[in-house]
């Protein structure tokens, strides 16, 4: 695939490129499904073989010394537009490459960049934009790694943050970035991000992002606007597209439904060339980039997601209806419930669909949710989510064991909350299985 031909006007050696993709027939254009089949992948660039080769390499041979020059020019951002070429592995791949393409077809996207997990994507994110005395905001609650990333790690180089519920109002978000800018103000840096994650892990609550924007724009002056990121894993990338609603760079634990079969841990970004720029230039610095092979088994899996998340999301209507009447269960924090209201009014407004990871609230404890964990003979228990089989696991005491306990309380992590990841397994055999495992409480 990655051959090389004359620039002609440049004399520069360029990577030939594959053919141009097919994307629309006759003004109709091709969905998604239908382009995670081939898009960015020429086959006659690789022997006629039908599927990407894995290119397993460190690094690529240069066809002269001066396209060695020009490739680390563009690697090194001495010249804008990134590297025109392949050049080593900790920078980019074909494989890599042919998932990122495929990746920011979901979201129309202008860039992508996968990594070797989410947490990994996360970090580079905020390597990229975050410096000594700037102020992150982010909304609560995070991944319990991601928390820590931001207030124990980042705070050890003299980065702040302060942080809001996800359900805040726009009201409550002026305030908040009125609190940010000041506390930058003080410290002499500046609000360099918004990070939210919506759905919220594990409580389900939603950020209202287009609330949001308008919010950062009110706020802050073009030119100093900072970036609103979003971690979309929970309901990307079928049911939500944050991009359109006014998020500047979009977040996925590749790891859960785009991967999906729970063999594989990855991660992914996804935004415009402006922010995903400084993303990149830190992903080949520290390495941060997906190996060849989780790449090529990410490209499998994205040409079933959709059938799979649809499936899952089927499945998950269909056992919450169950639970929802169950005399054992106290609630359920499943986006298909939610009662006319504020979260409400943002579910139809960026969602598509309600997801298959919900909350069961078991009427009870800790004892009760772990009598219920242990019984349970389809689902298996264990942490992740997004996968073909159905996974269940106790928040308080195992993702979020690192949460503070009063912060656990504000956030609603409680005692008796089990996290449920729907998989695409018979719905009627999960309801079987929940119904004996509850009978064991
Ligand atoms: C919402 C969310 N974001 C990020 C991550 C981290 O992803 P990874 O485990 O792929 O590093 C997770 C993992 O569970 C997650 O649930």
């Amino acid at each position: 695939m990655p051959t090389i031909d004359n620039n002609e006007l440049t004399g520069a050696p360029v990577r030939r490129k594959p053919k141009q993709d097919v994307t629309e027939i006759g003004g109709h254009p091709l969905s998604p499904s239908t382009l995670m089949m081939g898009y960015g992948y020429d086959p006659m660039l690789s022997e006629g073989s039908l599927k990407p080769p894995i290119f397993l390499t460190s690094t690529f041979a240069f066809e002269s010394a001066a396209a060695g020059k020009r490739h680390f020019e563009g690697i090194t951002g001495k010249r804008p537009g990134g590297a025109e070429g392949l050049v080593y592995s900790r920078f980019n791949g074909p494989n890599q490459e042919i998932l990122e393409a495929r990746l920011g077809v979901w979201e129309k996207a202008e860039d992508a960049l996968v990594f070797s997990s989410g947490m990994s994507a996360i970090a580079t994110l905020l390597l990229a934009h975050v410096s000594m005395n700037d102020v992150i905001v982010h909304s609560g609650p995070l991944y319990a790694a991601t928390e820590t990333l931001i207030a124990r790690i980042l705070s050890r180089f003299g980065a702040s943050y302060v942080d809001f519920p996800a359900e805040a109002s726009r009201a409550d978000m002026d305030a908040i970035l009125a609190r940010a800018k000041e506390m930058a103000e003080r410290q002499g840096g500046k609000v360099a991000m918004v990070y939210l994650e919506s759905p919220a892990n594990p409580t389900n609550a939603l950020v209202d992002v287009q609330a949001m924007r308008a919010a950062v724009e009110a706020a802050f002056d073009a030119d100093a606007r900072p970036p609103i990121a979003i971690d979309n894993t929970f309901l990307g990338p079928l049911w939500s597209a944050p991009l359109r609603h006014g998020a500047d760079v979009v977040l996925y634990s590749l790891t859960k439904y785009a991967g999906g079969h729970s063999d594989l841990v990855a991660g992914g970004v996804l935004g415009s060339k402006q922010w995903l720029g400084p993303i990149r230039m830190m992903r080949n610095t520290i390495g941060t980039i997906c190996d060849p092979n989780t790449a090529w088994m990410l490209l499998r899996s994205l040409e079933t997601v959709e059938l799979r998340m649809t499936r899952a999301g089927e499945n998950a209507e269909k056992v919450c209806a169950f639970l929802r009447d169950h005399p054992k269960v106290e609630g359920l924090g499943y986006l298909g419930f939610l009662k006319d209201g504020p979260q409400k009014d943002v579910f139809d407004r960026h969602c598509t669909g309600a997801g298959s990871t919900f909350s069961l609230f078991v009427k009870g404890g800790e004892e009760e949710s772990f009598r219920f964990l242990d019984a349970l003979r389809i689902a298996k228990l264990a942490v992740s989510l997004g996968g073909t089989e159905t996974l269940a696991s106790h928040p308080a005491a195992m993702t979020h064991l690192s949460v503070p306990d009063e912060r656990k309380k504000a956030l609603g992590i409680t005692d008796n909350l089990v996290r449920i990841s729907i998989g695409i397994e018979a719905a009627d055999d999960l309801i079987a299985d929940f119904d004996q495992a509850l009978a064991a409480v």
